[in-house]
Formats: structure tokens, C-alpha cells, sequence
């Protein structure tokens, strides 16, 4: 009898990387191997590495490091590290020279010839380095194994032309490039046929896409609209938007149509024009209040949430304050903050007034805080109101079934009965909240 192989796929970061740890998935699959969460009984390794801030890195380094004796024991293990860490200036050399017990290292622009590399290493034993400098054209040749329960998450484009003085993805990622909108279509309909109920757009800047196309016709707005003409029980996301290219015909379009849910993550990263302008945002504190108030006009309902960087380069106090302020004005549904990172071959590397790691760690604990009792509040808000959800699973012991809103916002609705078919949507009236969590009702 052949012996079943198992592969575990480490993954760090973001949801592009989440979804390109599908397609190396798929590709496993192919070779016979199924996935364990078990690191013992794994016949493959594979790290999907992020580098955006150095905590990421160390950690992966970390990890890495706690395979040598594994490796040890079992000299069978391959081990392979991949995506933005590997693919970062240097970081090859270094994974390298600190763990030569990796047997395969590439990087993002050529992970999708990860199955020759694999099936040459199982082939020959030969160790493999292999980072290639620059893109290539998009890979239309995958077959994911999904992971993300009723999400599919569903490329738009690759790559980044931004360059945001702090961040190192447009050196790992490359240029921006868009899928073509009748690929994308194809998918999207694919998933919604195979029964996934949310399907998540994905780029690094979604309100870009189309501009490295030479038809003025191809734009978010368009290729939203025609995602959200299609049939079936389905709702679309979209992430990340810059707020310098988010357009009003994306909000209309977003208020428009019923099957787009009412959720935008728009980054804003600081409150201060001085920080925005080093950070090289190209838009100004009014220029981003201006389209909240856009939003909220044309879509009353829209859950906003931001991502936002304390301890950039010359951020003062004064400069703190008005994100701090920013934030109690907006009002937003969810905060992301982090502290800045310094990533080498970015400019903001080389600015001097680095802040100390003190100041940060004390700024982002008070956004923490505010944006907490702004979440309680809003949830409080909630109670007594009616919202669309998807049942995602139900809970034995707790007795209840564990439901999500678009905006990923959980609530349990308890019940003793388990009949209502899991991945479906139904309409929650919420009805209390105990310890900050949302306690509701089925209607239907
Ligand atoms: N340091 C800290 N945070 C960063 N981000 C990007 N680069 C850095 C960095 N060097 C944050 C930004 C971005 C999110 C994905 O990560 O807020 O929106
Ligand atoms: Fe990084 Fe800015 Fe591009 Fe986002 S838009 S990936 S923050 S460079």
C-alpha cells in the first residue's frame, strides 16, 4: 500500500498571500499530498513568508529555525520557503546561510513554477535557490484547493506602482498588473456555481485596476457592476482601496447594487498632511474626510474600517493628535494599527527623526483603546436592528449557531435545535450584547 503524504503550508500576512497558499495547495494536491496541521506528520513544509514589518520576518526566521531538528529526524522532510520574505533583497542569502536544511527557496514572481521546482526536487535531491528579479506576465494556469470557507478570494490584479515611502510591497510584488475582466468573470461565475457566497476581489490597490490597460472602458466600477450582474446567491467584496484613486462612480456603484456588501477598508495610514505627504499618500487629511462624507452619503450603512501607521519618520505629537482625532471624527467600524517598521530600500528608511519604539508602542495602544470603545459603541448601536448574515456554523456545546455579517462582524444566535443548513443567509435581528459580543435572533 502507498504510504499517504501530508503537506502543511505555513502562511503569513495578508489574504493575497492566504489565497496564493491555495494555489501552492492545488499544486500539492496534484502530487497526492493532503494537508495536516500536524508538523510531525508532515512530508512538506511550505512557508508562505510576508515581510512588511520586521516582527513578520523574525517570526518566520523563528519558525524556520524550529525545523532543524525535525528535519533532522526525518531527513525525508522537504522544506520549502517562498513569497515576499524570500523574494526581498538579500533574504535568499540569509534563509541560505541560517538554515541549510531548506531544500527549496523562491521567491513571489516565480511561484507559479513552484510544481517544476518540486517535481525536479523530488526527482533529483538537488537543493534549489531560485528568486527572479522582475514580474512576468499574469499566470491564468492554477487550480486552487480553497480554503477560506464561503470566501473565495478572487485576484484583480498584482503588484503595486504606489511606492508609499514606508512600504517595501512594490519591491516584492512588482508592477501593477491587471487580470483581463473576462478572466476574472469566469472565475467569479465558477465560484458562484460551485456555491461560495462571498467572493472576495483582491488587489493591492482595487481602485487601479485597469489602468495598465490600454481600454479606457476597463475600471473598478465597470468590473464591479458586471461581478454583481451576475445570477445566484452571492455577495462581492473588494480590498485594499487607496483613497487617491477611489472614484464616486465605485461608490455609486457600491450603493447601487445589493449584491456588493456595504463594507470599504480605506487606509488611511496618518491624520497629518505632513506625515501623509512623506509617506507619499498623494491625497490630504480633507481629501479623505471628503470621500467619508461621500460614502456616507451615498451609502448610509457603509462599515469603514482603516489601517493606520503610528511612529512614522517626524511624527510628533501634534502629528499623533490629529490621527487620533481623525479617528474619533470618522468614527470607523474597525482599526488596524501598527507600528512603523523600518524596511530597508524604502526612502522612509533613510528619513532621520526615527521615533523611539517606546512612543510607538504607547500611540498604538491609544488608538487601541479608542477604537475599542468606539466598536462597543457602534455595537451597542446595533440592537434592535435586522441584518443580513451567513450561518457559518453550529456550536454543540455552546448551543447556538456562530453567524457572520458582511463585514465579518460575528454574532451567535443560540438554539437548541442544529437544522438550518450551514453557508446560508438569513436575517438576524440582534438582541443584546453580553461582554462585547453580539447575541441575536433568527427572522426567517
Ligand atoms: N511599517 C508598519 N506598517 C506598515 N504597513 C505597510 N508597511 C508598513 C511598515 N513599514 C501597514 C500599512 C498597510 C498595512 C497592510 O500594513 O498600514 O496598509
Ligand atoms: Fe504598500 Fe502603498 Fe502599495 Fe499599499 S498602496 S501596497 S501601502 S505601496
Amino acid at each position: 500500500m502507498i504510504k499517504q503524504k501530508y503537506y502543511l503550508i505555513k502562511t503569513y500576512g495578508c489574504q493575497m498571500n492566504v489565497h496564493e497558499s491555495e494555489k501552492l495547495a492545488g499544486v500539492l494536491n496534484l502530487f497526492g499530498y493532503i494537508e495536516t496541521s500536524e508538523q510531525l506528520s508532515a512530508d512538506i513544509v511550505v512557508f508562505n513568508t510576508c515581510c512588511i514589518r520586521d516582527g513578520a520576518e523574525q517570526k518566520l526566521y523563528a519558525h524556520i529555525g524550529a525545523l532543524k531538528s525535525l528535519k533532522k529526524n526525518n531527513p525525508n522532510l522537504i522544506i520549502c520557503v517562498c513569497g515576499c520574505a524570500s523574494q526581498a533583497e538579500g533574504r535568499a542569502e540569509i534563509i541560505k546561510k541560517k538554515f541549510p536544511f531548506v531544500d527549496i527557496i523562491i521567491g513571489t514572481h516565480n511561484l507559479h513554477v513552484f510544481q517544476e521546482y518540486l517535481e525536479s526536487f523530488i526527482e533529483n535531491k538537488k537543493y534549489i535557490c531560485d528568486v527572479w528579479e522582475n514580474e512576468r506576465e499574469i499566470n491564468e494556469n492554477y487550480n486552487a484547493l480553497r480554503t477560506s470557507g464561503a470566501n473565495a478570494w478572487v485576484n484583480i490584479s498584482y503588484g503595486c506602482n504606489n511606492f508609499c515611502s514606508y512600504c517595501i510591497v512594490p519591491f516584492v510584488r512588482g508592477k501593477e498588473r491587471s487580470r483581463k475582466m473576462e478572466d476574472i468573470i469566469n472565475e467569479v461565475k465558477n465560484l458562484i456555481k460551485e456555491g461560495y457566497k462571498y467572493i472576495t476581489l483582491l488587489g493591492q490597490n482595487v481602485n487601479s485596476y485597469g489602468n495598465d490597460i490600454d481600454d479606457k472602458n476597463i475600471t473598478f466600477a465597470k468590473l464591479l457592476e458586471k461581478c454583481a450582474k451576475l445570477d445566484g446567491n452571492f455577495k462581492l467584496k473588494f480590498m485594499t482601496s487607496h483613497p487617491k484613486d477611489l472614484t464616486e462612480d465605485v461608490i455609486k456603484t457600491i450603493a447601487t447594487n445589493d449584491k456588493i456588501c456595504k463594507v470599504i477598508h480605506l487606509p488611511v495610514q496618518s491624520g497629518s498632511n505632513k506625515i501623509l505627504k512623506l509617506m507619499n499618500r498623494k491625497y490630504t487629511k480633507e481629501h479623505y474626510l471628503s470621500l467619508i462624507k461621500n460614502i456616507r452619503n451615498h451609502i448610509p450603512d457603509c462599515y469603514i474600517s482603516t489601517d493606520i501607521i503610528v511612529g512614522f519618520p517626524c511624527e510628533n505629537e501634534e502629528d499623533f493628535m490629529e490621527t487620533y482625532n481623525l479617528i474619533k471624527e470618522v468614527q470607523y467600524d474597525g482599526v488596524f494599527a501598527f507600528m512603523y517598521s523600518k524596511r530597508s530600500g524604502t526612502v522612509a528608511d533613510k528619513m532621520e527623526e526615527q521615533v523611539s519604539n517606546e512612543i510607538k508602542r504607547k500611540r498604538v495602544n491609544e488608538l487601541l483603546k479608542l477604537s475599542k470603545s468606539i466598536t462597543k459603541q457602534k455595537n451597542s448601536e446595533l440592537i434592535g436592528k435586522v441584518i443580513n448574515a451567513l450561518v457559518d456554523s453550529y456550536d454543540k456545546e455552546k448551543k447556538g449557531y456562530n453567524t457572520f455579517t458582511d463585514s465579518g462582524k460575528s454574532i451567535f444566535v443560540p438554539s437548541d435545535k442544529n437544522i438550518i443548513s450551514i453557508h446560508s443567509f438569513h436575517k438576524v435581528e440582534v438582541k443584546r450584547m453580553i461582554n462585547n459580543k453580539l447575541i441575536g435572533e433568527f427572522l426567517n
